[in-house]
């Protein structure tokens, strides 16, 4: 991980946020919690935003917010195809940048992203909030201490439920070239989280479909992959958003040497079993955390914490969380699963 902080950072780190939809108004409620940030301004093409940050800096433009030049980072949560030219834009204009997951929808461009972020000298925080919770915590220090030894096997279950509300509410969902897939959009927070536990893949082989949403989405809905670890470990890798009107799991079974475990819940939000030669983990079960977006159920709402590491790690010269490298090796597998994958 890297470690560095920024010694021009003022003792309240200034915020700017362009694309203030679902998860944008989730960074700016956070960012203005935190003792040490203050939210500036926000862009959005949507010009009601305005009424819904008063006293705030508002633009409809990226390059006008950026030109008035009184933010310190840029929070990235706009639709996926955009991650990348906004993130550039921002580091070209002297801004640190926190990007939404997933990072980009391809290598090439978060080698892009990269490579600005290298000649601009500034930093990109990948999104990947799930790393915060409390079970994935703890498996990832018993995996660290060699609590479970050789990995064997992974079972990775994404069951959720996305119904026809949650397509119309904007229009960049489901499209193939703006979404990228449900790997992207909805379960790339999973493939983080066997990445983040597991390690890297070295190949993917599956099958996809689109069941149930062919009428409001150009992506599957639905796959199921077998994939190979660096470790050797097999690995299943299942999802799909048909789970029937509610999500139902979101889980990560290890079958290790030293011991099973599984993260389960909806949202790897508990401990649901273990059986461990060396270790017991403290029994997790937290119900009541999902960012609730009113018509749908997310992950794990973590973003009072990713907001705190970048005050960390600027401040503080602690270890960035989620780096750049690691949100661009997220796409990169699932860049290999998505050309592994027979359509049937
Ligand atoms: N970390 C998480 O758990 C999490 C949860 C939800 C969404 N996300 C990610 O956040 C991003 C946004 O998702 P969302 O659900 O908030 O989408 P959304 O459609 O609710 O919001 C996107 C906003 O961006 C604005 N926008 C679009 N183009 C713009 C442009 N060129 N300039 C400025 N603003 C623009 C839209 O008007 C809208 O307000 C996506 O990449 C998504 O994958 C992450």
């Amino acid at each position: 991980m890297t470690v560095t902080f920024d010694t021009d950072m003022p003792d309240k780190i200034r915020f700017a946020i362009v694309g203030y939809g679902n998860i944008g108004r989730r960074h700016a409620e956070h960012i203005q919690h935190n003792s040490s940030t203050e939210l500036v301004a926000v862009c959005d093409i949507n010009p009601a935003v305005k009424e819904l940050i008063p006293g705030i800096a508002f633009y409809t433009r990226l390059e006008d917010m950026l030109a008035a030049g009184n933010a310190d980072v840029l929070c990235i949560c706009t639709p996926n195809y955009l991650h990348e030219p906004h993130t550039i834009a921002g580091l070209q204009a002297g801004l640190h940048t926190v990007v939404e997951k997933p990072m980009a929808l391809s290598v090439a461009e978060c080698d892009r992203m990269i490579a600005a972020a290298n000649s601009a000298g500034k930093i990109i925080f990948a999104v990947k909030q799930n790393r915060y919770n409390p079970p994935v915590q703890a498996v990832k220090e018993l995996i660290t201490g060699n609590g479970l030894g050789h990995t064997y096997m992974i079972q990775v279950n994404c069951f959720w439920n996305r119904g026809d509300a949650y397509y119309a509410e904007s229009n960049w969902r489901g499209k193939k070239d703006k979404d990228g897939g449900c790997l992207f959009t909805q379960f790339s927070h999973f493939v983080d989280i066997m990445y983040y536990l597991n390690g890297r893949i070295t190949s993917a082989e599956g099958w996809v479909h689109n069941f149930a949403h062919r009428h409001n989405t150009e992506v599957e809905d639905t796959g199921s992959f077998v994939l190979k670890g660096i470790n050797d470990s097999i690995i299943n890798f299942n999802f799909t958003t048909c789970s029937y009107e509610k999500n139902m799991e979101g889980s990560i079974t290890l079958f290790g040497e030293k011991g099973t475990v599984k993260i389960g819940g909806q949202y790897l939000n508990t401990i649901e079993y273990q059986q461990l030669k060396d270790a017991t983990l403290p029994l997790i079960n937290i119900s009541a955390k999902a960012n609730n977006y009113g018509l749908y159920q997310g992950s794990m709402s973590n973003h009072d914490k990713l907001i705190q590491n970048v005050v960390d790690v600027l401040h503080h010269g602690k270890p960035i969380m989620t780096s750049a490298e690691d949100g661009r090796e997220v796409v990169n597998i699932i860049q290999m699963m998505y050309a592994g994958a027979i359509k049937v």
